[in-house]
């Protein structure tokens, strides 16, 4: 007897051997063609059940959800979209499911109603799929990373250090909240907890990442970051998974060729590995726009888009060409931006982002040099004193999709850039150590793990591509 994955029986050629496979029911038709599905695919194996010849009370309980274990005979199919089914011998209901009570019913659930059931919402093609891409993505971008001859460091979830310097982070205290010390200041007195000082959950991995790329030349943080921000956007999550590289001896042009042969690569990785389920996901947007307005819809499918960012150049523009574009520019006949650029010094918002990529450059694009005041205090001044090697890589329909920049290395530029800013040098002892000892030029970048799943996955919001998404209000799972 052969034990496989649906996704084995499918491409297998055992035709006439017996079989077994365990899974759950997507759907019963005519008390006879179950569709199994088992999480290895996309696709369903048909199971055909010889009801006249099964009990009663098992056949009752083949509904949509119920776990179940089938033994049987491979046959070629001579239904439509499968080119083998199961001729049921033996079956057993493992666990019941009660279709009065069953949330996931086999037709189309909106994904609001879906994200109130995350704990059944992976039950659906639609997330199966993206999870599916989800894992595969993860997978190639520690494949990328390791053959590239990098080292996977584990940054700490818990810091003293605020990396981004924009205060928007969750404190960790083992204080009861009911009892918390203060001094006679009325402050916290954070010397009496755990920690012996007041700590976080880390924005960013980066500044501990660069202390090993300053050993180990060539580094990469994959682990989950952590913003107190109050964003309620489709781009935002409060706890998200970031992927930091750091590499020695990088400069900005290197740290940009870095980004950008990553993101190719691991979109090339999966096309290749989860075909069926971007085909899958491919449909379902194709599905979906239908429903809008001709103005609305996307001008490429999701597969011809990705590999639209594989065979391109992105395009590298600097902030100051950037903004003359902006200045001169409206996003369509009649509207203004809602935030017009008038001078030079301006942060972008997410209009300007996506007007550049996708009105202006139809492409991908490197935006690089920003004004120094804009950006974090680590990022290398240049020589016109007022911009920093910084790029973000902006995305069609994502937005910014990666920051980084090439690291300030000289210890007396970066101390005074920590002094301007009132951040207490202590607090920095040991990041200032690695430009004390041994310095050297070196760049590094984070891409928003769920921004690339979202791209790939052709999905619309943030909350869709990570399993328990948490936003303001919302930790219930
Ligand atoms: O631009 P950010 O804030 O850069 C840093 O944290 C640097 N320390 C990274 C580095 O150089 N090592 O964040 C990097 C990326 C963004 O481009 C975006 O893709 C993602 O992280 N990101 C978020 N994703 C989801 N939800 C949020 N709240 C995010 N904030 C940032
Ligand atoms: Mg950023």
């Amino acid at each position: 007897m052969i034990k496989g994955t649906v996704a084995e029986l499918l491409n297998s050629d055992k035709i006439l051997q017996e079989v077994h496979v365990k899974g759950w029911v997507r759907t019963f038709r005519s008390n006879r063609f179950i569709a199994l599905n088992d999480g290895s695919t996309i696709h369903n194996i048909q199971c055909v059940v010889d009801f006249e010849n099964m009990n009663e009370s098992t056949l009752k309980k083949i509904a949509t959800g119920a776990a179940i274990s089938v033994t049987g005979t491979l046959v070629e199919s001579q239904g439509k979209g499968q080119k083998v089914e199961i001729q049921v011998t033996k079956l057993e209901v493992l666990g019941e499911s009660n279709p009065e009570e069953y949330p996931i019913q086999p037709k189309r659930h909106s994904l609001e109603f879906l994200r109130e059931n995350a704990h059944l919402r992976i039950r659906t093609n639609t997330f199966s799929s993206v999870m599916r891409v989800r894992s595969a993505l993860s997978f190639a971008v520690h494949k990328y990373f390791t053959e590239n001859g990098f080292y996977n460091f584990h940054a700490p979830i818990i810091t003293g250090s605020d990396a981004e310097g924009a205060g928007e982070m969750f404190h960790v205290s083992t204080f009861d909240p009911k009892n918390v010390p203060t001094n006679e200041n009325g402050e916290v007195d954070y010397s009496k907890d755990f920690f012996g000082k007041e700590t976080n959950l880390t924005v960013s991995g980066q500044l501990e990442a660069e202390t090993y790329a300053m050993a180990l030349g060539k580094v990469y943080t994959f682990g989950p970051t952590f913003r107190a921000e109050n964003s309620n956007t489709t781009r935002h999550l409060a706890e998200f998974w970031m992927i930091e590289p750091e590499v020695a001896f990088n400069d900005l042009d290197a740290n940009m060729d870095l980004g950008e042969d990553f993101i190719k690569s691991v979109i090339k990785d999966v096309l290749t590995n989860c075909k069926d389920d971007i085909e899958f996901l491919e449909n379902r947007l194709l599905q979906e726009e239908k429903s809008k307005p001709q103005i609305e819809r996307s001008e490429m499918a999701l597969i011809e888009k990705l590999n639209f960012v594989i065979d391109n150049n992105f395009k590298r523009v600097s902030y100051t060409e950037a903004i003359d574009i902006l200045r001169n520019s409206k996003p369509n006949k009649k509207k203004k931006f809602q935030f017009p650029i008038n001078e030079w010094g301006a942060d972008l918002q997410s209009e300007h982002e996506r007007f550049l990529v996708e009105k202006h450059f139809k492409c991908p694009v490197i935006l690089f040099d920003y004004p120094a005041n804009i950006k974090a205090f680590y990022m290398r001044l240049n020589e016109d004193g007022k911009t920093v090697r910084a790029m973000d890589i902006l995305f069609p329909g994502i937005g910014e999709i990666v920051g980084g920049s090439q690291r300030e290395e000289r210890l007396d530029v970066l101390k005074d850039k920590i002094d301007a800013l009132g951040i207490d040098e202590k607090e920095l002892w040991w990041y200032l150590d690695t430009r004390k000892f041994g310095t050297a030029v070196h760049s590094g970048f984070g891409l928003g793990f769920e921004r690339l799943v979202q791209f790939v996955t052709g999905m619309g919001n943030i909350r869709d591509v990570i399993p328990y998404p948490r936003t303001p209000q919302n930790a219930e799972f």
